[in-house]
């Protein structure tokens, strides 16, 4: 029995030990396995660190091109002779950059960040095309406006602005582009100025100058002796009078080519200049007992709106409507229209002067522009000069219809130049209420 029992015991050892052997065995085999993974762990993390080295340089280049490129970009947009001014979708200010500061007198640090609305308010008249393009969603080409500075001085621009999207295709903001043309306005007048003096002569205008004094003095005189004498010898101080009234014409109209004109700029509804000049004729005429014209007004633009130096506009039709007077020698119609014009970019009225005149021969249309040119025994040859002096340095273009016993137009188009006008510029209504 004690034999039997210690068999058993031998037994379960040699059980025992073969287990152990096995698990020692299965651990080793484990073992081999961690290690083989750790070591397939430790390349991978080698070849991940080389990777990641890899791409940090790549973005680390990365970062220093797109630092080049912002600051390439930067120093583009500062060096710009254009303002750039850029908002996003709520109106706030993203970029404004030097040429900005320049041309409207206000600090990029003091706007950047804030409500165009508010930031630039003081800027009267700016801030309209921006945020009219932020509500209609719509881009602007070459609008030309002036605008009024916080120090009372004003400007005259021409902007554009471009929506902004993203590559998926949603808006991100909008950039208007704009550059001052006041100092180009203002070559253009001196320019006109320099080449009408070196055409009408210097001596001219300055001769023109030295008439004045005695001129004045002798229609004092001859007004004088108008009070004295009576019959053929009043006849003749009303020669004197009416002859000191041309030459005073002559030299008016001399002075004005030959000096710059600078136009002093308001908002003026076309159609009541036109009324007005049309009624100085008119009273000259009746003053006359002159022939019988009737004149006939086509304003088929009633908001006719533009900003103008209507003093000036004055002076160009009043001698456009007498010349057409001149040239219905038995009387006739003068049509007088006046119709907006919207073509490529450009926004501003047409106003046409149509007479049932003499109309011109092919020589007279290649001449009239020219100083002196004239066809009439009692003329200056300066008044269409005159007119297309005044009506270019407004930017806008005098251009002739006319056939020989057909009658003549003048068609001249000015630019509206803006929509909404600063306060600054109101209208001539202002000033004689
Ligand atoms: N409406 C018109 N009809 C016919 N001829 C015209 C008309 N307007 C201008 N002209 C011609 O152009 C010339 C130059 O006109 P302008 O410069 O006003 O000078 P002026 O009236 O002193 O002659 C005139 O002499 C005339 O021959
Ligand atoms: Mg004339």
């Amino acid at each position: 029995m004690k034999n039997l029992n210690s068999e058993s015991v031998n037994n379960k050892e040699r059980y025992k030990m073969s287990d152990l052997s096995t698990i020692f065995d299965s651990f080793n085999a484990n073992a081999l396995k961690l290690e083989a993974s750790y070591k397939q762990l430790q390349d991978r993390i080698v070849e991940i660190d080389r990777e990641m080295a890899q791409t940090n340089e790549c973005l680390n280049k990365k970062v220093q091109e797109l630092n080049k490129l912002t600051r390439y970009l930067n120093s583009v947009l500062e060096g710009m002779y254009c303002g750039v001014v850029a908002i996003d979708m709520d109106g706030r200010i993203e970029t404004f950059n030097k040429s900005s500061e320049k041309i409207l007198q206000v600090k990029a640090s003091d706007v950047l960040g804030k409500s165009i609305q508010v930031a630039l308010a003081g800027t009267n008249g700016f801030n309209k095309l921006l945020l009219e393009s932020l509500s209609t969603r719509e881009n602007v080409f070459n609008q030309k406006r002036v605008i009024e500075l916080e120090d009372g001085s004003s400007r005259y621009l021409e902007s554009s602005v471009t929506i902004l999207q993203d590559t998926s295709g949603t808006l991100t903001g909008l950039v208007e582009i704009f550059q001052d043309l006041s100092e180009i306005r203002e070559l253009k007048g001196r320019l006109y100025s320099v080449n009408d003096l070196i055409s009408v002569g210097t001596m001219a205008a300055s001769i023109a100058h030295e008439i004045r004094n005695p001129l004045n003095g002798i229609a004092g005189f001859a007004c004088l002796l108008q009070k004295e004498l009576k019959g053929q010898n009043l006849k003749l101080v009303d020669y004197i009078i009416l002859g000191t009234k041309n030459i005073n014409k002559i030299v008016t109209d001399l002075l004005l080519l030959a000096r710059p004109i600078t136009l002093n700029l308001r908002s003026c509804k076309i159609s009541e200049i036109i009324d007005r000049s049309l009624d100085l004729v008119s009273e000259e005429s009746r003053k006359k007992g002159d022939k019988n014209i009737h004149i006939k007004k086509d304003y088929l633009f009633q908001n006719n709106n533009i900003v103008c130096d209507p003093e000036r506009l004055q002076q160009a039709f009043l001698n456009i409507i007498l010349n057409a007077i001149q040239s219905m020698h038995d009387g006739g119609e003068l049509t007088v229209f006046v119709q907006e014009v919207i073509e490529d970019g450009f926004c501003g009225v047409r106003i046409g002067f149509s007479d049932s005149g003499e109309g011109m021969s092919e020589d007279t249309m290649e001449n009239v522009f020219e100083p002196f040119f004239t066809t009439k025994t009692d003329g200056t040859g300066l008044g269409l000069v005159i007119v297309r002096k005044i009506i270019e340095l407004h930017g806008g273009e005098v251009s002739i219809e006319s056939e020989k016993k057909e009658g003549s137009t003048i068609l001249l188009t000015l630019p509206e130049i803006q929509n909404e006008i600063p306060k600054a510029f109101s209208c001539v209504d202002t000033k004689n209420s």
